[in-house]
């Protein structure tokens, strides 16, 4: 996806072992369209070679203040005009300290102090480096500048030792910088969703469940944290990373998603995906089903309907429920919306089975139908937070 298509991105790189996830940043920030110019500290430079990123960017990388290809010398002020955003990824506790204080002793230090452009910061440190109270003034002192702080995560470090201070992944930096661009529609917004399918269990080793993959709930997720929301996602068993931002509660069944929908109310907005079963074994077996009798008959029961329910409560959320039929979309989609009293109803023609990085949607509220021009799911995902962000909004 071009997510960053016409942007130029500025990378910083200082010297830190997290340097080598840099190259594969830069990577991935051009894959995604952005024209990426690398700018290393000297230090930097030990951990990778400037050519490691010249070949990723196809283009050249600066390190020094004196050397500099441009025309007039001023590669300090020259490079963060007409960028869209400087980002230094790793940031050490050293470069951390010298922009709390404004010193400007390379060139990579010149041009955050010289930029025209936002600043985000991708902090990798030994986890004593991190919570020292010297950083930490630091870091709040950055942030307090108005630069954007990315992670720091928690886990085993290059030094051996575990806890805070690893730099986040190539690919969450990727996307928190893509979500930095994204407008923040739904800013201060407490957004809860369900995803995935649910599992019934029939016995201690077999459930009932469908084919859901979970991938347009994950999709609305990122979406509304790009956009600016807190973002609580309920997930059925589903193979899929958790957005960055989100906070994931994993269920198994129809009665622990409705449990854990319920409990993490109160919400503005309340988004259900899943592909909930609609019915469950009446009594799961104690024991293993064994084969034999010829015919086997299940007795179901009806699960119960959560947007249903979070819709009747006397402060329900701004509720939106999807719709996936495989015929008479529209005509199924509204009565859907009428009957559990939704403002909005996502509807998609089922066609080609689930699972799919595509879809085709149409959106169905008060005002009438409104087909979405088809696309990838996060790009539908957008577009339906832009729908409801605007319904929204027309309320308030
Ligand atoms: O009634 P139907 O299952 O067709 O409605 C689909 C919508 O209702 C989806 O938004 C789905 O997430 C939600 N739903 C639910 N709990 C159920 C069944 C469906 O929240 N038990």
């Amino acid at each position: 996806m071009n997510d960053l298509q016409g942007k130029r991105i500025v990378l910083g790189v200082t010297g830190g072992i997290a340097a080598y996830k840099a190259c594969e940043l830069a990577r991935l920030i051009g894959k995604a369209g952005a024209d990426v110019d690398v700018v290393m500290t000297e230090a930097a430079t030990q951990f990778v070679a400037p050519l490691t990123f010249q070949a990723l960017t196809g283009r050249p990388v600066q390190v020094s203040m004196w050397q500099t290809d441009r025309a007039n010398g001023m590669a300090h002020i020259d490079l963060t005009r007409g960028a869209d955003a400087l980002l230094v990824a790793p940031a050490t506790a050293d470069f951390i300290a010298k922009l709390a204080h404004g010193f400007a002793d390379d060139l990579l230090s010149s041009l955050c102090l010289a930029r025209d452009c936002p600043l985000l910061i991708a902090p990798a440190m030994n986890r004593q480096m991190w919570i020292n109270p010297a950083t930490q003034r630091n870091v709040a002192q950055v942030r307090g500048d108005g630069v954007v702080i990315l992670g720091p995560a928690s886990g085993e470090q290059a030094c051996g030792e575990v806890g805070e201070g690893r730099m986040l992944e190539a690919e969450a930096l990727c996307q928190a910088l893509i979500a930095f661009f994204q407008p923040k529609l739904l800013a201060g917004k407490r957004v809860l969703l369900t995803a995935g399918p649910t599992q019934e269990p029939l016995d201690p080793v077999r459930v009932l469940t469908n084919l859901s993959s979970g991938k347009m709930g994950y999709a609305l997720a990122r979406a509304c944290a790009e956009a600016g929301a807190s973002v609580t996602l309920v997930s059925g068993p589903v193979c899929l990373p958790t957005p960055a931002g989100v906070t994931r509660i994993d269920v198994v069944s129809a009665l622990e998603m409705r449990d854990a929908v319920i409990n993490a109310l109160p919400a503005d907005i309340f988004i259900a995906v899943a592909a909930v079963a609609d019915y469950r074994p009446a009594a799961p077996a104690a024991h293993k089903i064994k084969k034999g009798a010829e015919r086997l008959t299940l007795d179901l029961v009806a699960n119960p309907d959560i947007l249903a329910e979070v819709a009747a409560l006397p402060d329900a959320p701004f509720c939106v429920g999807f719709a996936a039929e495989s015929q008479q979309l529209a005509e199924y989609a509204e009565a859907k919306r009428r009957a559990k009293r939704l403002p909005l109803v996502v509807g998609n023609l089922v066609q080609d089975g689930l699972g799919g990085e595509a879809n085709q949607i149409t959106l169905f509220d008060a005002a009438g139908s409104h087909p979405l021009p088809p696309g990838d799911k996060l790009t539908l995902a957008r577009a339906i937070v832009r729908h409801i962000a605007e319904m929204i909004h027309a309320h308030d």
